[in-house]
């Protein structure tokens, strides 16, 4: 389908699907949104972060100036409030002092804006012109809004008061898991030209040779980072970088965010409620220095974000790259804790069907993994359809995360989808793995 016009039996079946994604961003949209009364949505609850209600009419901006404006050459629904939702012109700490749609008017504009969104979606001819070929904009749109929805579980991870949202427990281990798997040396397809809705930068394909290494076959968990902290690790230089122990003791920091002591353990706090510390689960809100001194503490290092797609994708026995670490099937309840279906990361051992052939586990959703590459385009890269999606972000400043949280919907999860930001942040859903080098014995087979 790639490439060519979309016959018309697949044309529909195209629309259909995505109607349907559409629906369901906008469900989670709604829920995140109708969680709070009025004053908490245009509340800024920590300078990261928007007042929700912003997010909520930014959604329905992007979807008004690609859709509706660029797609379907159609009038501007608002075009007075372009400035007010543009993400470089207003920086987050400002956002709470604009003049923002209240609520039910912003409500109101996303209605519109998607009714008309929806009219073209029966008409739009998926030809060749590369913004539609394979409903890209489209899939580009539904990506946007479930990486707001997850911006806006974030934002409810740092709101002070009582607990509005719900969800079970994420499930319980059913799988032993090994500490560490050995990634034979060799080259790999990275990144892909063929998933339709795939974003520039984790375009183009291309092969990377990378000599042998080992990577824990599991994030690290609480036990493993509790240990880190009995052991002095926040008070040893030794383990962090220049910038790291700058940043940690400027920050004063001392354990991972959300966490306090509770006698002889550790609590965090979830949505608003006060759990134990759980020494199976992935540890989750550390910044990349947190997450590089433990690596050094653990006599590891993080994992490039090359060694990280080759052990999510490469199947040892085609040789070829996977779209997720199971297969090419989308992920499903099985596989993975993605989607907001549960509000915290699963113990170890709990998605054996999410395994990589190599045993590597839990790549795909918990937590989203650090690794110690700098964001930059692949070889080859063109910015498409925007320069601000990615490629203004290029350079040392943002390091890459890989593999979607629970917060992440699996629209915009792959195996080759790529996350970045700054090496302090911690409010995201961010945990780690480790991986060192193999030594000498150990690569050979
Ligand atoms: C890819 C998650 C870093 O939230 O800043 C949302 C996604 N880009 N609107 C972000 C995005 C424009 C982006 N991240
Ligand atoms: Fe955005």
């Amino acid at each position: 389908m790639t490439g060519t016009t979309t016959q018309s039996t697949d044309a529909e079946q195209l629309r259909g699907r995505i109607a349907a994604e559409l629906r369901r961003a906008r469900a989670r949209t709604a829920l995140l949104t109708e969680a709070v009364d009025e004053a908490d949505l245009v509340r800024q609850h920590s300078p990261l972060m928007s007042p929700l209600v912003w997010d909520l009419a930014h959604v329905g901006n992007q979807e008004e100036l690609w859709l509706v404006r660029d797609v379907g050459g159609r009038e501007p629904v608002r075009r007075d409030i372009d400035d007010l939702y543009d993400a470089f012109k207003q920086p987050r700490r400002d956002r709470p002092t604009l003049p923002l749609l209240p609520p039910r008017e912003a409500r109101a504009y996303l209605l519109t804006v998607r009714d008309k969104v929806l009219d073209l979606l029966d008409r739009v001819a998926f030809t060749e012109r590369p913004l539609v070929a394979d409903g890209f904009a489209f899939g580009m749109i539904v990506q946007h809004e479930q990486q707001h929805d997850e911006t806006m579980l974030a934002t409810h991870q740092l709101r002070a008061g009582a607990p509005v949202l719900h969800a079970p427990p994420p499930p319980e281990p059913t799988a032993r898991v090994g500490a560490e798997v050995l990634v034979p040396a060799g080259e790999f397809t990275m990144g892909t030209d063929t998933d339709p809705w795939a974003l520039d930068n984790e375009r183009p394909a291309h092969r990377v040779r990378l000599p042998a290494y080992v990577i824990d076959a599991a994030p690290v968990t609480n036990g493993r980072y509790r240990e880190f902290i009995a052991d002095g690790g926040y008070d040893d230089p030794r383990w962090w970088s220049p910038a790291g122990w700058r940043h940690r003791r400027e920050a004063g920091l001392s354990a991972p965010m959300h966490w306090r002591r509770d006698g002889d353990g550790w609590a965090c706090r979830r949505f608003g409620r006060w759990a134990a510390v759980r020494d199976d689960e992935p540890v989750v809100h550390v910044c990349f220095h947190e997450a590089q001194a433990y690596a050094a503490w653990a006599g590891k290092r993080l994992p490039t974000e090359a060694e990280w797609e080759k052990a999510a994708r490469w199947d040892p026995a085609t040789g070829r790259s996977r779209r997720y670490p199971w297969g090419d099937d989308d992920p499903t309840a099985e596989h993975a804790n993605l989607g907001q279906r549960h509000l915290w990361p699963a113990p170890v051992g709990a998605y054996p069907a999410g395994a990589s052939p190599l045993g590597v586990h839990q790549l795909i959703g918990d937590v989203w993994e650090w690794t110690s590459t700098p964001f930059r385009g692949h070889p080859g890269f063109t910015a498409f359809p925007y320069r601000e999606y990615s490629e203004v972000f290029f350079g040392d400043e943002h390091r890459v995360l890989r593999g979607g949280s629970f917060g992440t919907d699996r629209a915009a999860c792959r195996g080759t989808f790529r996350n970045w930001d700054f090496p302090i942040r911690r409010q995201i859903f961010s945990g780690f793995r480790c991986a060192r080098d193999a030594r000498p014995e150990e690569a050979q087979p």
